[in-house]
């Protein structure tokens, strides 16, 4: 059996945890005890770790199914495994999503089934910015005043990814405040990347709300920021929180593995 530490940030989500090698297999019981602190914190992470491709996939596993990315990336040796890169070689990208800011969103949830858990390993970092933020969905909602709880409940919204052709041909609709299926507790569940309108209601009342919601969801009181470190292995839960990443300097490399679990996994 592997003993570690969970040590919450002190903010509105996310823990460290101290003392596990992720290039060993992990017992039954430490799994049961790393989702059950994954549960309670919404963002794991884990220093110092020095994993191949093949360990990555092996540690997703304890939390779902792998699967490779719905973006193509050809000559991946291990297919489960997406790079997050704006470095090119021989004048050609070796990954995704470049060195710009991306705002606040929930992995995947233009498609009908979204990310469920999303794991980000860190080879290679800048040396400012490239930072990536988590924001807490439960804290958001359970701080809604009930009147406005009683508003969104039953509300749907469309989602839909910036690049058309990501998208399915019929537009893909989530609850604006869903439950989580394991921990069963409301989620404010729209974000500013993602979300493209509220369903049935006049388009700029809907806008309204939106944006109003959108604010409130991403207040500094529900965000926690990582400063990455080479090394890092961080894991989130994207049925209970969005995350943004901060820009960087496109000469500076940011090099990143990424795996991706979808539909309802084993958490
Ligand atoms: C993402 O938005 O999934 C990428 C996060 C990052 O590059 O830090």
């Amino acid at each position: 059996m592997s003993t570690f530490e969970v040590i919450p940030t002190g903010r509105a989500l996310g823990a460290e945890v101290i003392g596990l090698d992720l290039r060993r297999e992990l017992d039954e019981y430490t799994v049961g005890r790393l989702r059950a602190a994954f549960l309670d914190h919404c963002v794991l992470f884990f220093r110092g770790q020095e994993i191949s491709q093949a360990d990555l996939v092996r540690f997703t596993r304890y939390f779902g199914n792998p699967v490779p990315h719905v973006r193509p990336q050809p000559d991946r040796p291990i297919e489960e495994i997406f790079v997050i890169s704006n470095v090119t070689e021989d004048g050609k990208p070796i990954g995704a999503l470049g060195s710009e800011g991306i705002p606040f969103h929930s992995d995947l949830s233009y498609l009908p089934e979204p990310g469920t858990v999303s794991l980000l390993y860190a080879l290679e970092i800048p040396d400012e910015g490239g930072e990536t933020m988590w924001a807490n969905g439960y804290a958001a909602y359970e701080a809604l005043d009930p009147d406005m709880q009683t508003r969104i409940n039953g509300l749907s919204a469309v989602h839909r990814h910036p690049i058309d052709a990501l998208n399915t041909p019929e537009p893909t609709t989530h609850p604006v405040v869903r439950t989580h299926p394991e921990t069963g507790r409301e989620v404010i569940y729209v974000s500013p990347h993602l979300t493209y309108r509220i369903t049935g209601m006049e388009r700029e009342v809907g806008q309204a709300l939106l944006d109003e919601l959108i604010a409130h969801a991403t207040h500094s009181r529900f965000v926690w920021k990582h400063i990455w470190q080479v090394g890092d292995l961080v894991m989130w839960d994207n049925r209970c929180t969005m995350h943004r990443r901060t820009p960087f300097d496109d000469r500076q490399r940011r090099v990143m593995w990424r795996t991706q679990v979808f539909g309802a996994g084993t958490v």
